[in-house]
């Protein structure tokens, strides 16, 4: 766990609205008010900076985020947009609308913030707060609601700080947010498709499309025996190549994702090696875990042995991760 950092609640003007920018461009953990709900923002394309913000809301397990941008422009960096999706973002945009899209080949954003899927989320939200620091940063801005794990969506800085004071650097007050509930979510990988109700009614999205949304399958829904419930719709990233976990000797054949300066046994007859942190050090290692996955998975090995992680701290997502992976499919 990292020292606790020194939060402070800033009014929302030119001056905070800077220092919130500077704060995320170094890689820190800033709270803004959205038209929906506050969010926490990070660099969505530092790894680490997106580490600490899984930290800073306790999440047991690393649910995909979404990417905010200012606009449609913006947004093409990182998703391919079928025409519906362009439909839906030249209708809606900027406002309460999020959309789930296959990933853009050269999108910048960490693999943790995506959990490592070839999905991703974007929104461009219509909050002046939001995108005056979203474009002053110059860069896409991942932003969970401002909560802890477990607990509601934060409307007020106060919520905020109640929540995660002394965890994050900054937060930004903007007043109560307008809309007061999450992003509606659509899917659109296929027909779209509603993951999350939200603050766009229905109605809205079916009009710009001239066509019934679609509800998720009950099989996607119940994929993992993930709950029906919102957010945990995404499915989880899942390398070819079988995993064996808690390893203690390294056979011939295989690749080694190793964790910690100490090598396990036989780690010199390993296909390749990839640590997630040779200092130990957690919040690295998750910045590190998908990404080192899919270099591994790459290899043509028989299997990918891995390293015990301490359940400590975000050990306890990698861990939660590393278990679905391994997971027989
Ligand atoms: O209104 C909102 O959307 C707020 C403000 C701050 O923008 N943000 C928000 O983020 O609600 P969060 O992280 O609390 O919820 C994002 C939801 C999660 O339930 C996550 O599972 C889903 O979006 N999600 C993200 N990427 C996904 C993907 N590739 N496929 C399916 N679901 C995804
Ligand atoms: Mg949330």
């Amino acid at each position: 766990m990292t020292a606790p950092l020194a939060t402070h609640i800033s009014k929302a003007d030119d001056a905070s609205i800077a220092e919130a920018v500077r704060c995320l461009a170094a890689g820190g953990l800033a709270a803004f008010p959205t038209e929906t709900v506050y969010g926490l923002g990070a660099d969505a394309t530092n790894g680490q900076a997106v580490a600490r913000l899984y930290e800073a809301k306790g999440r047991p397990a690393f649910n995909p985020l979404i990417a905010h941008v200012v606009d449609l422009a913006a947004a093409r960096a990182l998703a391919r947009f079928s025409a519906d999706a362009e439909r839906l973002a030249e209708a809606l945009w900027p406002g309460p609308l999020t959309l789930v899209l296959p990933k853009a080949a050269a999108c910048p954003v960490a693999d943790l913030a995506t959990a490592g899927l070839d999905s991703i989320a974007v929104r461009a939200p219509s909050h002046i707060i939001a995108r005056a620091i979203i474009g002053g940063l110059g860069k896409p801005v991942v932003a969970p609601s401002a909560n802890r794990s477990g607990h509601v969506s934060p409307t007020t800085a106060a919520h905020v700080l109640a929540d995660l004071g002394g965890r994050v650097e900054l937060i930004v007050d903007g007043g109560p947010t307008p809309v007061g509930v999450e992003s509606t979510i659509i899917a659109c990988l296929d027909e779209p498709t509603i993951l999350r109700p939200g603050g766009l009614p229905r109605e809205a999205i079916e009009r710009a499309l001239a066509k019934p949304l679609m509800q998720p399958s009950t099989e996607t829904a119940m994929a993992d025996n993930a709950p029906l419930a919102p957010g945990m719709l995404a499915s989880h990233y899942a390398p070819r190549t079988p995993l064996r976990l808690k390893t203690d000797m390294v056979a011939v054949g295989e690749c080694l994702l190793a964790f910690g300066p100490n090598l396990v046994p036989g780690s010199e007859r390993a296909m390749r090696v990839l640590n997630l942190s040779e200092r130990g050090d957690l919040i690295e290692a998750a910045a590190n875990l998908f990404s080192h996955l899919r270099v591994l998975d790459g290899e043509g090995a028989n299997t990918i042995a891995v390293m015990p992680v301490p359940h400590d701290g975000l050990g306890e997502a990698i861990n939660d991760r590393l278990a679905r992976a391994a997971a027989p499919r």
